[in-house]
């Protein structure tokens, strides 16, 4: 269906969990304290995809928290894929427990992997994960999604001004080894983050620096009618491309396809914005589905034409964390 601005909405992110593995600078601080959300059960996730797909959607992508954390995420998959009408389903991932599950993974149906890797070395891994074996992990889980046949592979960096800002070169190599896609994310100011000393790092600042390195980066397509923000460069001698996402200006708002469940039941138009609507009561009823796609009509209908994440203060900005909102 088509949004209060005209914009057709056909990608639903569908976050199964807030817990998670790593603690993320910049998604989940470390100093956290609070229980875990509910989950949705997979009867409950089935019934918000049927929706979703009687209201549009095309494509989905599991979120979190840490989706491989939900536990039968390979009976997720292969029930979600067989509703008609979902045409792609991707996966957002921290990679650390990959490894041993990609092969079911793409077996079950999964189409899209996205993996966030924001250091080519493991003390720069930990300090801003909090995991000190876990890059060795997320290599290996990479080395098996490619082993697995999963087409499209994307790996997620968010640079971190004197943090990781060494190592985009190191990671970009990643994509001239592989066909694979290597994606760097300027830091969206969300929860937590807003009174945070951590600074991201301009998208102009990185192909710079990529560029200084590798030479002419081509834009290129993205190759994917129904993919997210990110633009898409080749660089001579690359198997993958290199991408950009730049939330903060406003670039791809006016093209933006998607809306988002959030794990405890909350319908978001928008990231940025706190807005939702609460359907957990209607996911656990066993009815038609006719209110729920009511309610994801509405949610549709009420996106806003563009994000608030400049705005120093609004009202109505979003104070919850990343991985509460599943990314
Ligand atoms: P694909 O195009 O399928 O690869 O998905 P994606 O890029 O949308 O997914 P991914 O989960 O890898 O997200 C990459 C980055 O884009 C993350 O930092 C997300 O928070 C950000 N992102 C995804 N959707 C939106 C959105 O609607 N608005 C904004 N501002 N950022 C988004
Ligand atoms: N700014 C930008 N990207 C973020 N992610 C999580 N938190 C932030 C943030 N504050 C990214 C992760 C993951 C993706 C879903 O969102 O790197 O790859």
């Amino acid at each position: 269906m088509r949004d209060g601005q005209q914009r057709k909405i056909e990608y639903a992110r569908i976050s199964l969990t807030d817990r998670c593995n790593l603690n993320c600078s910049y998604c989940r601080p470390h100093n956290l304290n609070r229980a875990y959300a509910r989950e949705l059960s997979e009867i409950e996730i089935l019934r918000a995809a049927k929706a979703l797909v009687t209201a549009g959607i095309r494509k989905l992508r599991l979120t979190g928290g840490e989706p491989l954390l939900y536990k039968g995420i390979q009976s997720l998959i292969f029930r979600l894929k067989e509703i008609d009408g979902i045409e792609e389903i991707g996966i957002t991932t921290n990679g650390i427990l990959l490894e041993p599950l990609a092969a079911s993974l793409a077996k079950a149906g999964l189409t899209h992997i996205n993996i966030s890797l924001d250091a080519m070395h493991p003390e720069t891994y930990s300090c801003i994960t909090g995991s000190d074996d876990g890059l060795d992990r997320v290599l290996k889980g990479l080395a098996a999604s490619l082993d697995s046949g999963i087409s499209n592979i994307r790996l997620n960096c968010v640079p971190l001004k004197g943090i990781n800002e060494n190592e985009v070169a190191e990671l970009a190599q990643l994509a001239r080894d592989n066909d694979i896609s290597v994606r760097y994310i300027r830091l969206m100011p969300i929860g937590s983050i807003i009174a945070s000393d951590l600074k991201g790092i301009g998208m102009d600042e990185i192909k710079k620096m990529l560029s200084d390195i590798f030479g002419y980066m081509e834009r290129v397509p993205s190759g994917d009618e129904l993919s997210g923000p990110a633009e898409y460069y080749r660089l001579q001698g690359f198997r993958g491309k290199i991408g950009f996402i730049d939330s903060l200006d406003h670039s791809f708002c006016s093209s933006c396809n998607r809306i988002r469940l959030t794990s405890d039941g909350i319908l978001k138009p928008c990231l940025s914005y706190s807005d939702g609507i609460d359907i957990k009561e209607l996911l656990a009823r066993d009815d038609s589905g006719d209110e729920l796609v009511k309610s994801i009509n509405e949610a549709i209908w009420m996106k806003p034409a563009s994000h608030c994440f400049m705005d120093k203060i609004h009202e109505k900005r979003e104070t919850r964390n990343m991985f509460q909102i599943g990314g």
